[in-house]
């Protein structure tokens, strides 16, 4: 956030229902501070119904970019002027940037997982399975298969799980308990197993030591996948680099300036004390 809101000051935010405790504002402010750039970053509670309004909003106030997140990533698309390849591929836009009087969808969550896997491996060739189906694992499943990785996407409805497989061009799909033979070299949790629980959504004899274990789930900070996977001798790596690489994907697309990492670490730790 600057140190004065002037009339030159640029509008950005994320809309989403329910608003709860989002730490993007912080994440984006402190980014926004540390480059210079002359713009303010706020929450707006949207509910479904409201969406179009919303998004007349955007277009008629001149918002900057619009972060788009739960539940709003699908109803989203209708409502913009132009959606890019890879988000209309994933089925789901996380961005909405202006350009000129246009507003364009794409979806940073892929690049937010990738740019986190890669702080521990390198993705092209790798074996990976992602658990979960759901939207956040399309976005997970599409960064893999982009940079090359074999990925099998196990999931508790399995027909979910197949169906997403055959969309995006994944090597297999099944239950869950496949995991336990499953070689692999990378495993990321997408499911809502250890949201503000002690679960896991695997058991820890199926955990493989070498391997790079990433949790999506983020609340709690170390989950319980986690510990098991660094009991396990596997890599644990936590969901808020996800969070943290999506945010600069983001502040990069509009500002066409490097994201500041450790600015946006430091916001994201602080706003969760
Ligand atoms: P998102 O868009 O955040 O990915 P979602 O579409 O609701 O959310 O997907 C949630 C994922 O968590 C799904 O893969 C879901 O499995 P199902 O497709 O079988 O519903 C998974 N999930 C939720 N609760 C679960 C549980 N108790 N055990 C296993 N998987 C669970």
């Amino acid at each position: 956030m600057p140190e004065a809101i002037t009339a030159a000051t640029r509008l950005c935010g994320i809309v989403l229902h329910p608003a709860g405790h989002t730490r993007s504002p912080a994440m984006h402010n402190a980014a926004f501070a540390a480059a210079g750039i002359d713009a303010a970053y706020i929450a707006f509670d949207i509910p479904p119904d409201d969406l179009p309004d919303a998004i007349a909003g955007v277009r008629t106030l001149g918002l900057a970019q619009i972060a788009v997140s739960i539940p709003h990533k699908e109803a989203v698309m209708k409502l913009i002027d132009d959606v890019d390849e890879e988000a209309r591929r994933i089925g789901a836009v996380n961005t909405v940037t202006r350009r000129e009087d246009k507003l364009v969808g794409s979806n940073t969550d892929w690049i937010g997982s990738n740019r986190a896997l890669e702080r521990e491996t390198e993705l092209a060739g790798k074996r990976a399975v992602v658990l979960g189906a759901g939207g956040a694992a399309r976005a997970v499943v599409f960064g893999l298969i982009e940079k090359g990785a074999e990925v099998h996407v196990l999931n508790r409805t399995v027909d979910r799980a197949e169906r997403l497989a055959q969309q995006l061009g994944a090597k297999a799909a099944g239950p869950i308990d496949e995991l336990a033979d499953l070689d692999h070299d990378i495993l990321v949790n997408t499911t809502s197993v250890g949201l503000r629980s002690d679960e896991s959504p695997v058991p820890a004899t199926a955990l493989r030591e070498g391997s790079v274990v990433m949790d999506a789930v983020y609340d709690p900070e170390t989950t319980r996948l986690l510990r098991d996977a660094a009991d396990r001798g596997a890599r644990p790596l936590g969901g808020k680099w996800m969070l943290i690489y999506q945010a600069a994907a983001q502040f990069e697309t509009w500002t066409g300036v490097d994201a500041p990492i450790e600015v946006l670490e430091h916001a994201f730790d602080a706003a969760g004390r």
